[in-house]
């Protein structure tokens, strides 16, 4: 006999973090902004045209013929790889890892992933920027750790901000403070240098360990580069990276660089996990790496993204009503607009669908009751010559939105 469809105990079966699932909330946001053939300014997907596939095409039969190319491979991944990224990594940010302090992963989410396994226990403190990128906070949310929120404003995180609440916090302190320090997810805004020294400061005082997230780090769009906290201190960062944004999501790949100790912990945690990233990958990457079209990709992508945020930015100074706040990003994909007022963004949604356009509400990017009044747009995937009509779109919508009920 069959079972009953739906019949199994869910509820009794389920892991504790599942019951109390905070993401489903978030996925349906998630959903209603993309389903729709409105003019999309929420999904944060890079675009197509940045992807190597000629390269990729080109280089795919001589890959396929290195016998290590369809095989298993080490879990911190395979030496060619390993070699040619210390080396850039070392160019880039003025530090190579060592050996041990290197793991290749299947993406920035599985680096955050392993991160969050490895160092998190049920109840455990977690400091997060408000607001923040919805997969790590997720992530911690569904280890059951407790999230706690620091403000960012024009020079990102808020130091003093964070000061205090280490100061005044119960014992024990967080363990972890998780930070996008370039061209952030979702505001596009950076930290300072200032700032930053602070930061690596106080992760040295209180003992945390910072979790730096540079999934946007090399699409700066006006050359300005600060140094990477993980490259300021070592001992107390760990670098979550990914190339999706500068290679190709469509073969998952990232690193995490960090003190030794680390490192080995998050290699064993991938043995249990996918236990080593896809060598076809990591191969055709090295050869993209090593032919020099890494670099030229990621200076095309620069001049690519910088065309749609200089659109974008024009639209929204051109189309918004006074009262709106907008991010001025100097790199990465998005714009963060703060709505006068009481407005609900989330509320506001289906009125922006009705007038065919779309974006993230604030609400998604933080753990608690905050961003309602707040949304995020990406300049990233959209067709280029539908950004204008899509910002004077959703500033109609905005505007309708917070005039006074008179002159409705
Ligand atoms: C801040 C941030 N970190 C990590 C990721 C995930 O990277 P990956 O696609 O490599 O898992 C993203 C993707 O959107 C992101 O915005």
């Amino acid at each position: 006999m069959s079972a009953e469809p739906g019949a199994a105990p869910w509820d009794r079966l389920f892991a504790r973090h599942v019951a109390s699932d905070t993401g489903d909330q978030i996925t349906a946001i998630l959903d209603q902004s993309g389903a729709t053939d409105a003019i999309a300014l929420s999904g944060g997907f890079p675009h197509p045209d940045t992807f190597p596939a000629r390269a990729l095409a080109e280089s795919q039969a001589r890959v396929l013929a290195q016998p290590a190319a369809l095989q298993y491979g080490p879990t911190r991944g395979l030496p060619g790889l390993r070699d040619w990224f210390t080396d850039w990594l070392g160019r880039a940010e003025g530090r190579a890892p060592t050996e041990d302090e290197l793991l290749i992963t299947s993406g920035g989410m599985e680096g955050l992933g392993l991160v969050t396994r490895s160092l998190l226990d049920p109840g455990d403190r977690v400091v997060v920027e408000g607001p923040t990128f919805f997969g790590a906070l997720v992530g911690f949310q569904r280890q059951l750790a407790r999230v706690e929120t620091v403000p960012v404003d024009q020079d990102g995180l808020d130091t003093d901000a964070l000061a205090e609440l280490l100061r005044r916090g119960s014992e024990p302190p967080p363990k972890l403070l998780y930070v996008i320090p370039d061209y952030q997810n979702p505001s596009g805004l950076s930290l300072s240098p200032e700032r930053r020294h602070a930061l690596v400061e106080l992760a040295r005082r209180y003992g945390i360990l910072i979790v730096e997230d540079v999934a946007y780090r090399e699409l700066g769009f006006d050359g300005e580069r600060h140094p990477s906290l993980w490259a300021l201190a070592p001992d107390v960062v760990a670098q979550v990276g990914t190339f999706a944004k500068t290679f190709t999501p469509g073969i998952r790949l990232g690193w995490v660089a960090a003190p030794a100790r680390l490192v080995a912990q998050l290699a064993r945690a991938k043995q249990n996990t996918d236990q080593c990233t896809g060598a076809l990958g990591q191969l055709l990457l090295e050869e993209y790496g090593r032919s020099g079209g890494f670099d030229r990709g990621i200076a095309a992508s620069r001049d690519f993204y910088r065309r749609r945020r200089d659109l974008m930015t024009a639209a929204l100074d051109a189309h918004l009503p006074a009262g709106v706040d907008r991010t001025h990003p100097h790199g990465g994909f998005f714009s963060w607009l703060t709505l006068p007022g009481q407005v609900d963004t989330m509320a506001l949604q289906q009125r922006a669908l009705a007038a065919k356009v779309s974006y993230v509400p604030g609400r998604a990017f933080y753990a608690g009751e905050h961003g309602g009044n707040c949304l995020r747009l990406a300049f990233s995937r959209v067709p280029e010559e539908r950004i204008t009509e899509g910002v004077r779109n959703l500033a109609g919508v905005i505007a309708e939105a917070i005039a006074p009920a008179a002159t409705r």
